[in-house]
């Protein structure tokens, strides 16, 4: 095997996605999915991957450095890529304990476990000669919100210079930038903040090899349907009120979670050692924008007329502190590794939908919880 990577939290919506790439497009390394199966992992998410002679599934919680450092040892490990983490906002606003253990401690025991291993040999694998790596995946969130700016009156959505090809739209004229400060909001956020400092100082004080990579909100196939775009589809399908939140002004900047797995390759292999590489589509939508266009996309493909379900739309009490706009300037990724997204976010949501629609065993498995049985079932007795 050329290398041997493990990546954290590969049960999960994003994790799967790259975890599902690497096996693909790299049959000569060892890739060991490492999750301890939350109610947001999901065996089910890498159910194509079962029979790979490549693929590992190790469930494992990150926070246990013993059986961490043990398995680095064991499987000869170079490279992780950490996406495990507690991931849904209005979670860690009801209890912030658990995203402090997971995302802060969670990493730094990851990070003990890889500076054990790697540092007795200068962070180059003995037999091998490949250069060790700890990728770092993580939000675009810590940077705080942006405000909802109209230049000269003109009324939003409109173009921007912050643009590399043509179709971006903004709500704003400031954007995330790599060298922004951090300003965290939310308990989410703060701990993934916090994480990736823990990162950038394992590198500073140990010479720890490390890379960050800091992404907007994502959509796609096997996102847990209580964030916005599956649980909204779920619930139009179902024809369940959708719990707007707010007026629905909030914006967000969508990317397709395929195109996140090919920009974390992009970085993991050819990233700078101890940079920080933003990712993000130049895609910002307001979330009732989002939601119209779920409702005309579930309504077209299950052949009901149209805006037949716009009367689901309910506003709600906003979220604690919502933040305003996220938007993630993501030209030094472009500029310097050469990655683009590769679809039209109308493009990417008729995809989702359909996955959705084709896929609901999976939603109504994960919906009524009976999917965490699917461990035991599959991997108990080994
Ligand atoms: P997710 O909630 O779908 O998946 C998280 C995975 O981590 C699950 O499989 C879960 O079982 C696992 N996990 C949680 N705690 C663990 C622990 N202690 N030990 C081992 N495994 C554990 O999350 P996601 O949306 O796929 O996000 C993945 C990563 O990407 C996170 O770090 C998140 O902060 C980051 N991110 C997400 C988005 C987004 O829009 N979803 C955007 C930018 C960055
Ligand atoms: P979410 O998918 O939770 O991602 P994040 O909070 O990380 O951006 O939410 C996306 C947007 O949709 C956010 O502005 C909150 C809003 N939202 C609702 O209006 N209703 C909902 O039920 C959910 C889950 C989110």
């Amino acid at each position: 095997m050329k290398r041997s990577i493990i990546i954290t939290g590969g049960a999960g919506f994003i994790g799967s996605h790259v975890v599902r790439l690497f096996v693909e497009k790299y049959p000569d390394y060892r890739i060991i999915c490492l999750d301890s199966l939350t109610y947001a992992g999901n065996l089910a998410n890498l159910k194509d991957l079962e029979d790979k002679p490549n693929f590992k599934f190790v469930k494992m919680d990150i926070c246990d450095f013993d059986s961490v450092y043990t398995l680095m040892q064991l499987e000869k490990v170079d490279g992780i890529i950490h996406l495990a983490a507690e991931s849904h906002v209005d979670r860690s606003i009801k209890d912030p304990f658990t995203f402090a253990k997971t995302n802060v401690l969670g990493t730094l025991s990851l990070l003990q476990a890889a500076k054990a291993s790697w540092e007795p040999h200068q962070y180059v694998m003995p037999e091998s000669g490949v250069a060790c790596r700890f990728h770092h995946i993580s939000t675009d969130e810590v940077y705080g919100a942006l405000e909802l700016t109209r230049p000269d009156g003109v009324e939003p959505p409109f173009s921007t210079k912050a643009s590399s090809g043509s179709h971006h739209l903004a709500y704003g004229e400031d954007f995330f930038t790599e060298d922004r400060s951090y300003q965290p909001h939310r308990p989410y956020s703060a701990a993934k903040a916090s994480s990736d400092h823990f990162v950038r100082a394992f590198h500073d004080t140990y010479g720890l090899p490390v890379v960050v990579t800091n992404c907007s909100n994502n959509y796609g196939p096997y996102q847990f349907p209580e964030k916005l775009i599956p649980l909204f589809i779920n619930n139009i399908r179902l024809r369940r009120p959708l719990p707007v939140y707010g007026r629905g002004e909030n914006v967000r900047d969508w990317l397709y979670v395929e195109d996140h797995a090919r920009a974390i390759d992009l970085v993991f292999h050819k990233g700078k050692d101890a940079e920080t590489y933003n990712i993000g589509g130049f895609n910002e939508w307001k979330n009732i924008d989002v939601i119209k266009l779920l409702i005309a996309t579930v309504d077209r493909q299950l052949g009901r007329p149209e805006g037949a379900d716009l009367d689901l739309i309910t506003f709600v009490t906003d979220r604690a502190g919502h933040d305003m706009r996220y938007a993630i300037d993501s030209r030094k990724l472009q500029r310097e590794l050469g990655w683009e997204p590769s679809l039209q976010f109308e493009e990417g949501i008729d995809r989702t939908v359909r996955w959705y629609l084709s896929n609901q065993d999976w939603l109504d498995n994960v919906t009524s919880g009976n999917y965490q049985s699917y461990y035991d079932e599959m991997y108990g007795n080994r």
